[in-house]
């Protein structure tokens, strides 16, 4: 989603831009753009489509000065154009680019043009540099961006630079992440500290509400009513993660492959083979201040979270809830003393997870975050973190996050069984020994490709097609349906089988694909009935079961695929690698923009 960047004191400021946006790239965009001040004027370039078109647009006619911003664009208000994208200017004399929303744009903007100015886009983002053009009439630039940001409602990340003051950059934060880097007499702007890691380690994170005036020597931070605050500055690590395709053509295929390796990293780092036990001896909370547990999350995080719950529900006695966070943060929730929220994200930055964060923290509640970005808000603003160690991902389609994901949160069930007492370390044992086991078990399944490549077809050619599962199968077969979704663009809905005969199985006819889950668990024998159901009414079946002894017992099954067998607990991530690959070879078949789907992006930072 929307990226910002920032740039004050170098001398090739257009360049040292263009490669920070290429850093966010990942994110998601539709149209990018740089604005730098030059010989006192603004001197704007913006572009659709990828970032290959402003620099073309930048080789044509390059950008000179000292300090600029810019930004990459996933539209929200106004479609995908030239006028639309960002950096915005008004009256020639400010600039600005905006991550997030503005929800009293509309107002605003019927204010300034009573007030005579006039409005190039469709943005919600253009009626901020207006304002503060307006504002700017009677106030000096602190006290007119204090005025601009009380009349705004909704979210934003805001970068802002002045035609008459060519020495400073203006950052400001509200819901969406914004962070400040620090160089050698230049400093910088960032939406995050991937964007900023090109150019430094040395790094401060502004918190909501706040804003910061960053010149080339120093920079000063207020707080939202304008007083000055000091904040720290972190060091991250100087190591660039080494993180390219290698011989892969897409990221998404090189991300399915490293899960087994990611998995070793997370099982490394959360069990502690000497005593045979869980390494979370940090845990922040007692047995008896937990009875019960929330779990949050968005999209793929959410159906982690589903996954989570059958684990909790086995292997505790806490009571247990999952919530989409877009939901959430709009309920009349019932907070309850002795709850723990766990907030589940890749990013870390997703701006409905970090809402429904926010909520919990106001309401005094026990919060705990399982991230795979460790500098993101959500880990810093959660009490307690759990870094899943997966490593960047940059497909948008979320896969080696997903089994980290539940891998953490397997492992913290485990964790709050053996601290409740609900679990006996014999079983912890048993489970542990399995799990060391795991990631050999997924290089073994990675293996069954060839299959996959040719079903792939069949689910591209249906007008649509079903996943369904029992219990521990079901979120998985809800992952399996969004990930063919997102990256090939058919229509495709996760269920549960047994529900099919209270009104999907209306859907079934003869030849629609359906992928069935039924690994030999406590749910196998109804999962083949409820297979058997639609088989009866023409569905063409692919059965995802594990390897066994005994036969399957059912007639016309048009495929079968069959991973590696484990216990119970674990079979849910043996089962999600065939589904990833059947999407992704979907996608492939079809063209498709793999590591970037259209419309989505992966840093959800708008609501
Ligand atoms: C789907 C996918 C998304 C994300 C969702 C939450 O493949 O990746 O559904 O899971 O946008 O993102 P995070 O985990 O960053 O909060």
């Amino acid at each position: 989603m929307c990226g910002i960047v920032g740039a004050v004191g170098h001398d090739r400021c257009g360049a040292v831009l263009l490669d920070a946006l290429k850093r966010l790239e990942y994110r998601g965009y539709d149209s990018s753009g740089i604005v730098t001040l030059h010989n006192g004027q603004i001197d704007l370039r913006r572009a659709v489509g990828k970032l290959v078109h402003l620099e073309t647009a930048l080789a044509a006619q390059p950008l000179n000065g000292h300090i600029g911003i810019g930004h990459t664009r996933w539209a929200t208000h106004g479609g995908v154009s030239e006028v639309n994208a960002h950096p915005h200017v008004a009256a020639n004399r400010v600039s600005i680019v905006h991550n997030g929303i503005i929800e009293n744009s509309t107002l605003l903007k019927k204010f300034l043009v009573s007030k005579g100015h006039k409005f190039k886009s469709q943005t919600d983002t253009e009626v901020i540099v207006h304002l503060i053009t307006e504002n700017l009439k009677t106030e000096n630039i602190v006290d007119s961006i204090k005025k601009t940001l009380k009349a705004l409602h909704g979210s934003f990340a805001l970068g802002i630079i002045f035609k008459d003051k060519p020495d400073l950059i203006v950052g400001a934060r509200r819901g969406s992440p914004l962070a400040v880097g620090y160089g050698p007499n230049e400093n910088y702007l960032g939406s995050d500290s991937y964007a900023l890691k090109s150019m430094t380690n040395k790094i401060t994170y502004l918190n909501d509400g706040e804003f910061c005036v960053i010149k080339k020597d120093h920079v000063e931070f207020f707080s939202e009513d304008g007083t000055k605050i000091n904040k720290k500055v972190l060091e991250l690590s100087s190591e660039e993660e080494k993180y390219d395709k290698g011989d892969y053509k897409h990221f998404m295929a090189k991300e399915i492959e490293e899960q087994p390796l990611t998995l070793k990293n997370g099982i490394k780092e959360y069990i502690d083979n000497a005593n045979d036990d869980i390494n979370i001896y940090n845990f922040p909370w007692k047995k008896n201040e937990i009875s019960s547990i929330t779990l949050i999350g968005c999209g793929t995080a959410y159906h982690s979270c589903l996954m989570a719950k059958y684990w909790f529900e086995e292997l505790t006695s806490l009571d247990v809830s999952v919530d989409i966070a877009s939901e959430f943060r709009y309920r009349k929730n019932r907070f309850k003393k002795d709850s723990l929220y766990v907030f589940v994200s890749q990013s870390g930055e997703t701006a409905d997870t970090y809402a429904a964060l926010d909520l919990c923290n106001k309401n005094g509640m026990k919060t705990c975050a399982v991230v795979n970005v460790i500098e993101s808000s959500i880990a810093r603003d959660s009490e307690f973190v759990l870094p899943i160690h997966c490593g960047t991902e940059i497909g948008v389609a979320s896969t080696k996050a997903f089994l980290g994901q539940i891998l953490i949160l397997y492992i913290l069930a485990l964790k709050l069984g053996i601290l409740r007492g609900d679990l006996e370390r014999k079983h912890l044992s048993r489970k542990l020994n399995d799990l060391k086991k795991l990631p050999e078990l997924i290089e073994q399944t990675l293996l069954t490709d060839n299959k996959i490549q040719n079903i792939s077809s069949t689910f591209n050619e249906a007008k649509g097609s079903m996943f369904l599962g029992r219990g521990f199968s079901y979120p998985i077969a809800l992952e399996g349906a969004l990930k063919l979704k997102e990256l090939s663009y058919v229509h495709a809905e996760g269920y549960p089988a047994g529900e099919m005969k209270h009104g999907p199985l209306a859907l079934i006819e003869e030849g629609m694909p359906v992928v069935v889950l039924a690994p030999r668990d406590n749910y196998y024998k109804k999962t083949i009935s409820n297979m058997q159901e639609v088989i009866a009414r023409g569905a063409k079946v692919l059965l995802i079961t594990n390897k066994s002894s005994d036969e399957v017992i059912s007639e016309n099954i048009w495929e079968t695929i069959e991973v590696e067998s484990t216990n119970e607990d674990l079979l849910p991530f043996l089962l999600t690698i065939p589904l990833q690959k059947l999407a992704y070879y979907s996608a492939l078949k079809k063209g498709f923009d793999i590591d970037k789907p259209r419309n989505l992006a992966k840093s959800v930072t708008v609501e």
